[in-house]
C-alpha cells in the first residue's frame, strides 16, 4: 500500500466481477477499466488528489505486468513445441537406424554365408585339378616330358596358391559367423617356425633378403598347429614382401610377456617377433591393417600380391589362443610385428 500512501488517497483492484483483489477500497471513488490488447482485465479504484494519475500509473503497471506473463508463456509453448519437435525427429531418425542396422547385419550374414558356401563350392573342383595334376607328375598317365613337367609344376602351384586363397575366405567367413574352432596340442614353437623360415628362405635369397633367425629359452606352446602356422606364414611372409630386395628379417622365438608395453612382467608368454628393413606403415593405416581386405596400397598398381587377408586371420587365430598381436613401425625403415602365445602355465593338461 506503498502506492497508497505515496499518492495521499486509496486505491484498489478488482477483477472484472467486482470482487476485490487487492488494495484497501476507497469510498466513492474514480473507476476505471484496465484492458490489455482488447481484452478486460480488472477493474482499479482510486480516491484522493492523485486519483487520476494513480489510476493510469497502476493500469499501465497492470498492462506491463501482463505482457512480460503473456511473453513469457508465448515463450515457453514455443520452447515446449520446438522440443515436441526435435523429440519426435529423434525419435523418427533412431528407428530408421536401427531399421538399417538391422538390415546390415541380415546382410552381412547373407555375405558370409555365401562366401562360405562359395569356397566350399570352388574348392571342390580345385581337389581335382590338384589331384590330377600331381597323378599326371608322377608318371601315372604315362611318360612326362621335362616340359610338361615344368608346365604341371606350374599347374600346381597356382592351384595352391588359389586354395590357399580359398581358405582364408572360408576362414574369414567362419570368424565372421563365430565358427572359429581351435584345435589343442603340445608344440615348440621354435621349431615350427624354423620350419617355416626354410620355406621362406629360396623366396627371400632370390632378392638377397636376408632371413636371421633367433630362439631362446622355453618356447613350448599348447595351440592349435595350423593356426599357428598360418600365423607365423602370414608374418614372415609380409616381411619379405614389404622388403626392398637386400633387405633384412628377423624372426625371434622367445619367452616374453602377453601384451605389449609390459616389460618387467611375469614371462607368461612365447613371443614370436619378426622384424623388417621394409617400407613401415604410416600412424594413419596402422590401425586399419588388421581390417578384412585391407591394404594400404589398393591402387591396382599395386606392386604386391596379396587379398589383404593375412593379418585378420592372424590376429583372430592369436586372440582364438589368448594371445595378442600388436606392431611398432616407422614409415621408411621398417616394421615389428609381435605376436603371444600363452604359455602352458594355468591350462588344463592335453
Ligand atoms: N611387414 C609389413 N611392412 C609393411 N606393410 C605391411 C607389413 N605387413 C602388412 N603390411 C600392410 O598391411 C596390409 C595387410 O596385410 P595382410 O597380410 O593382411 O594382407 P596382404 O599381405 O596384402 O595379403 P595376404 O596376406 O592376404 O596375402 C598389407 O597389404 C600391407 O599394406
Ligand atoms: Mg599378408
Amino acid at each position: 500500500m506503498a502506492i497508497t500512501r505515496a499518492l495521499g488517497g486509496a486505491l484498489a483492484i478488482f477483477d472484472l466481477a467486482g470482487s476485490r483483489l487487492a488494495g484497501s477500497e476507497p469510498a466513492s471513488p474514480a473507476r476505471h477499466l484496465v484492458v490489455h490488447e482488447g481484452e478486460p482485465l480488472a477493474q482499479l479504484a482510486a480516491t484522493g488528489p492523485h486519483a487520476d494519475a494513480a489510476l493510469e500509473l497502476m493500469s499501465d503497471a497492470l498492462g506491463l505486468v501482463v505482457h512480460h506473463a503473456r511473453s513469457r508463456e508465448l515463450a515457453a509453448v514455443t520452447h515446449e513445441e520446438a522440443m515436441r519437435l526435435t523429440f519426435a525427429e529423434l525419435t523418427e531418425h533412431n528407428q530408421r537406424l536401427q531399421r538399417a542396422v538391422a538390415r546390415l547385419e541380415e546382410l552381412d550374414k547373407l555375405k558370409s554365408n555365401f562366401l562360405a558356401t562359395m569356397s566350399h563350392e570352388l574348392r571342390t573342383p580345385l581337389t581335382s585339378v590338384i589331384g590330377y595334376a600331381e597323378m599326371m607328375s608322377e608318371g601315372l598317365a604315362g611318360p612326362v616330358t621335362p616340359e610338361q613337367r615344368e608346365y604341371l609344376t606350374t599347374i600346381l602351384g597356382k592351384a595352391d596358391q588359389l586354395l590357399s586363397l580359398i581358405t582364408a575366405v572360408l576362414d574369414v567367413a567362419s570368424l565372421e559367423s563365430g565358427q572359429l574352432a581351435v584345435e589343442r596340442c603340445v608344440l615348440s614353437l621354435s621349431e615350427l617356425v624354423a620350419n617355416e623360415v626354410a620355406t621362406y628362405q629360396p623366396q627371400a635369397s632370390r632378392r638377397g633378403i636376408t632371413i636371421q633367425l633367433e630362439s631362446a629359452g622355453e618356447t613350448v606352446v599348447y595351440g592349435d598347429r595350423k593356426k599357428i602356422r598360418q600365423v607365423v606364414s602370414s608374418l614372415i611372409s609380409n616381411a619379405v614382401k614389404f622388403t626392398p630386395d637386400r633387405g633384412r628379417v628377423g624372426v625371434a622365438v622367445q619367452p616374453g610377456p602377453l601384451e605389449p608395453h609390459a616389460e618387467g612382467t611375469p614371462l607368461t608368454a612365447v613371443q614370436l617377433v619378426v622384424t623388417d628393413s621394409g617400407i613401415g606403415i604410416s600412424r594413419d593405416q596402422v590401425d586399419k591393417i588388421f581390417e578384412p581386405f585391407f591394404q594400404v596400397d589398393s591402387s591396382s598398381t599395386r606392386a604386391f600380391g596379396g587379398t589383404g587377408l593375412g593379418l585378420t586371420l592372424a590376429k583372430a587365430y592369436v586372440e582364438a589362443h589368448g594371445g595378442r598381436i600388436w606392431v611398432d613401425t616407422t614409415p621408411g625403415q621398417g616394421s615389428t610385428f609381435t605376436a603371444t602365445f600363452p604359455t602352458r602355465v594355468g591350462e588344463p593338461a592335453p
